[in-house]
């Protein structure tokens, strides 16, 4: 019998991203059904494939634990409770399977001693049918001895460690690992649903579960209504999966899906990674997190309304608690001069957001450059983050340009994308005339030289205006449509 897997597991097992196997399946090298793929036709294209080995199910773990700093393999196991439940849930499945079985064994003896019966009296024409008959059978059950056939441990075994969830109707898939809730997983695939609180008390990620079974594993204090409860909602911040799961819930693709929210945080910590520049980390209430998406920007305002600025969102929205900003120091501008000489750690802060549109959709159908200059990285890096937690880009190339006294100042992270992630490129780039727009002009058509064939690309392009007038000019030169540019000004407009 066929095994079948969806892609976001068979990209498990194969140890490779999701966007990696959607262009196999586009190019026509791997065959698909229904968004299923065969075991048989995956062990094709990628031989190393081993199904009851979980070293390559760790491989996309390790890459994203790296690109992303997160210790994702400590995280990975789930409560022991559940995973209790989601062993007798599998116990059930292999007892229903094995009663199958012994059935299918009884019909094959009763088929077997009817041929021999009928093989014994019927006439010789008819006989040979019958040989030819009993012939066929056995190939094929030595076919199935073989192991072509025999169950696939490993989807066995990523079912209890990390169940599965669709949802309907955007066919969106993910993995859910360790304790997490179904709505934590689903922020960690970069998947935007729906919710406010986060901790069980305003109701607004209530979902039907069209099929599967989930546990709770935080109490909330948001009562479902017995109608609700026999319809099979539940609340996806406070429930965990103990089997595979479907789930009727849309997913936000584009910003105007995602509400305006007004958030009183605190600042955590300020850093200065260069003498001109600020790393802003702002941690808002448990039960009050920012949904955005990646490379969207907020209003940010401080002591009491007093001072006022907008910054870009620099973190994936993965992470919706803690925001981070990257401020070049402009004497000029009160709200980044605040920010530099009397902002301190603990001070109240206001976020409004999320606002914009440079953002990315979760369909990336052509390889993505991203253009940034100074602290145009910001946005930039929200974006990269946000398309590795999608886990749906196979080519990125990253070229980033510093002109001033700003400098690459997260130099090391760039790096380690280059280094983690298959097709990532980082080109650092320095313009030492900033005041030259041909200066500019050369340090990015130089950059973009060594990405190669500049159409059929999307561009994200962040900086301050000289920087995108520059871009946008050399982009039109070689021939690339407006409509792959996306940009974002920094800092972003009021
Ligand atoms: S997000 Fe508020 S109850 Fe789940």
């Amino acid at each position: 019998m066929d095994q079948w897997l969806s892609v976001i597991r068979a990209a498990r097992f194969a140890g490779v991203t999701r966007g990696e196997l959607q262009a196999r399946i586009k190019c026509g090298d791997l065959p698909s059904f229904d968004g299923m793929i065969r075991v048989e036709d995956l062990l094709k294209v990628y031989p190393t494939t081993r199904l009851e080995d979980e070293r390559t199910l760790e491989r996309l773990d390790r890459i994203k634990a790296a690109a992303l700093g997160t210790d994702i393999v400590r995280r990975s196991l789930p409560e022991p409770e559940v995973l209790a439940r989601r062993l007798s849930a599998l116990g059930h499945r292999f007892n229903r399977v094995q009663q199958q079985a012994e059935h299918y064994a009884g019909v094959l003896e009763a088929l077997e001693s009817h041929l021999r019966h009928l093989e014994r009296t019927c006439s010789e024409a008819a006989c040979s049918v019958v040989r030819d008959i009993k012939l066929r059978m056995q190939s094929m059950l030595h076919h199935e001895q073989d192991g072509s056939g025999a169950p696939a441990e490993g989807v066995s075994w990523l079912s209890v460690m990390a169940p599965q969830v669709r949802l309907l109707p955007s066919n969106h898939e993910f993995l859910v690992e360790g304790t997490d809730t179904v709505l934590q997983a689903a922020l960690r695939a970069g998947l935007s649903i729906r919710y406010g609180c986060s901790d069980g008390h305003c109701g607004e990620c209530k979902a039907r579960i069209v099929s599967g079974e989930v546990r709770e594993v935080h109490p909330h204090g948001y009562e479902l209504s017995a109608a609700e409860k026999a319809q099979g909602h539940a609340l996806m911040c406070a429930v965990s999966p103990v089997t595979d799961l479907v789930v009727e819930m849309d997913v936000a693709r584009t910003p105007e899906q995602i509400p305006v929210q007004s958030i009183d945080a605190r600042v955590r910590a300020i850093e200065h990674p260069g003498a001109h520049v600020l790393v802003l980390r702002v941690r808002t209430p448990g039960t009050h997190r920012l949904r955005f998406l990646g490379g969207q920007y907020v209003r940010l305002s401080l002591d009491g309304g007093q001072v006022r600025g907008m910054a870009s969102l620099a973190n994936c929205p993965c992470d919706d608690r803690n925001l981070v900003f990257h401020l070049a120091e402009d004497r000029d501008d009160p709200f980044t001069a605040h920010c530099f000489k009397r902002l301190r750690e603990g001070d109240e802060i206001h976020v409004e957001g999320p606002l914009g549109d440079f953002v990315i959709g979760d369909e990336i159908e052509r390889p993505l450059v991203f253009l940034a200059c100074d602290t145009g990285f910001a946005p930039i890096k929200s974006l990269i983050e946000h398309v590795i937690a999608l886990d749906v880009a196979h080519t990125m190339d990253l070229i980033w340009v510093s002109g001033g006294s700003v400098g690459h100042y997260e130099d090391n992270l760039c790096r380690s994308w280059d280094d983690a992630l298959d097709d990532f490129h980082y080109r650092p780039g320095r313009v030492g005339a900033v005041g030259d727009p041909g200066a500019w002009r050369a340090a990015i058509a130089g950059s973009l030289a060594r990405v190669g064939d500049a159409l059929g690309r999307d561009y994200y392009i962040a900086g301050p205006t000289h920087f995108i007038e520059a871009a946008t000019d050399v982009l039109g030169r070689l021939g690339v449509p407006e409509a792959h540019l996306r940009i974002q000004r920094i800092p972003p407009p009021a």
